[in-house]
């Protein structure tokens, strides 16, 4: 079907849509490609439920409680869609991948128009047009297909922009859903990367955060660059900030190390995470390193990247896991000092390993465990924030402080947040703070110098 028949339908209905986003960075930067299409075609963006013609969820299902809730919201509409018949709601996204779900939705909630997964949302126009004009109901998942890459994009205002830089993960760990819901991994060329990246330049975005399930497996099974050299092709595009996650363990090289050492433009930050201390559990959730290879690589980038700040995410209750194993974990917690964590209960999910092992750990002992491990972290983070008062910082400002209007945010380098009073003027630019206080959970700044030029 011609784009223009499903453009000229559109503009006719001046249709409105608003993305509600469960999940990871990924699906954000999904919901950016599906906002991007949406306005290609005419559509424009509504800052309300209650006003929008179409209503899509993008959905996660990492976790049990993810989904729950998804499924809570979704059924809320039911009350919009009795007063406005015209309404689509649609679903998409991870969990509609799971073999099964998109029919168990469509069951419940009789009222959801469309469905479709994350392989396809290029074909996104073709699905609206058909339960828009020919009013039928669209449910539409692939299997083995890779969505288009180069897609139009709604991205968040500057500073900040994410970037794909592969799509998929080969890793199966037991206890996650990730490579049945997202496919085999899959690496973007270094050309259209760069090229991006030079593209967000010039519309005055100043920090790039390259995405992946396993950044660290970019390139794998082909002769082009790795994720090292992609590194430092990206920092020579000079753009002056470049984070990027998420990296497992098992693929961190020396060579990575070495291009976040060598270059001032690559961000002083780590996210690896470790999701347990004890060399038995990782070797039953298939992590393919051990408790002493971990503590090993930190020892190593502490080294190459003095003062680094590292940050993880860490899993109680797999199962099988027992007091020892737990103690474990706390104790890699504690030793490592990570400036921050998330925790997570291990929640089982259909079609995994893991789901099928014996000893699953109930669910009073996951929550005690978790909040040990919560409190122990805390105060490390508390300290490690400590640890940044008086010095003098460069904050990339991102936007206004929800709590007051007369104060703006931003992060350090090392990703720590900064609460300073200023303006909306200096959003988007660099200053210099004196880091005057620290909370829990930010520090609060005070501005020494605006517009900091950078310096590479
Ligand atoms: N690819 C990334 C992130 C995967 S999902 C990585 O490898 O780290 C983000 C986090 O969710 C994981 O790091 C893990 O800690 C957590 N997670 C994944 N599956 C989970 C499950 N079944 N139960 C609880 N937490 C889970
Ligand atoms: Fe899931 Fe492991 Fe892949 Fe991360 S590396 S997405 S935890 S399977
Ligand atoms: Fe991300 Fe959740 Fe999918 S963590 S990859 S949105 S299952």
């Amino acid at each position: 079907m011609d784009k223009s028949v499903v453009q000229n339908w559109i503009n006719d209905h001046a249709l409105t849509f608003y993305i509600e986003t469960y999940g990871c960075q990924m699906n954000a930067h999904d919901s950016e490609k599906i906002a991007g299409i949406l306005i290609s075609l005419g559509c424009r963006r509504s800052d309300s439920k209650t006003q929008a013609d179409l209503i899509l969820f993008n959905t996660c299902c990492v976790r049990q409680n993810a989904e729950n809730k998804i499924f809570g919201n979704v059924g809320k509409l039911k009350q919009l869609k009795g007063q406005n018949p015209r309404l689509i709601v649609g679903v998409c996204g991870c969990m509609m991948q799971q073999p099964g779900a998109a029919e168990k939705l469509s069951k419940t909630f009789p009222f959801v128009n469309l469905i479709f997964g994350t392989n396809n949302m290029d074909l996104l126009p073709q699905m609206l047009y058909s339960c828009l004009a020919e009013k039928e109901r669209t449910i539409s998942i692939c299997e083995d297909r890779i969505s288009q890459e180069e897609l139009p994009m709604l991205r968040t205002p500057p500073p900040l922009a994410a970037v794909n830089i592969m799509q998929g993960c080969d890793n199966f760990c037991t206890y996650c859903i990730v490579p049945f819901v997202r496919g085999r991994e899959h690496s973007r060329t270094m050309e259209s990367i760069l090229s991006e990246i030079k593209a967000i330049q010039k519309q005055g975005y100043r920090e790039v955060m390259l995405l992946g399930q396993n950044v660290n497996s970019y390139g794998k099974g082909w002769e082009g660059p790795n994720f090292p050299a992609l590194l430092d092709a990206v920092a020579q595009t000079g753009i002056e900030r470049i984070r990027f996650m998420t990296s497992h363990p098992k693929d961190v090289s020396r060579e990575l190390m070495e291009q976040i050492a060598r270059h001032p433009n690559i961000c002083k930050q780590l996210h690896l995470p470790v999701q347990s201390g004890s060399t038995e559990i990782l070797r039953r959730m298939n992590r393919k390193y051990t408790r002493e290879e971990y503590l090993g690589l930190i020892d190593q980038i502490r080294q190459i990247v003095p003062g680094i700040a590292l940050s993880t995410d860490v899993m109680v209750g797999f199962p099988g896991e027992t007091e020892k194993d737990f103690f474990e974990t706390y104790t890699l917690l504690k030793e490592v000092g990570f400036d921050s964590a998330f925790t997570f209960n291990y929640s089982k999910r259909k079609g995994t390993k893991a789901a099928e092992f014996e000893e699953q750990v109930p669910i009073g002992t996951k929550t005690e465990r978790i909040m040990r491990l919560i409190d122990l972290q805390s105060e490390i983070t508390y300290r490690s924030n400590l640890a940044y008062v008086g010095r003098r910082e460069n904050i990339l400002v991102e936007g206004l402080s929800t709590r007051s209007k007369t104060n703006i945010y931003g992060r350090t380098d090392s990703g720590k947040m900064v609460n300073v009073e200023g303006s909306a003027a200096l959003i988007g630019g660099f200053v210099t703070v004196e880091i005057i206080g620290a909370k829990k959970t930010f520090l609060q700044g005070r501005i020494v110098h605006a517009n900091t030029p950078f310096t590479a």
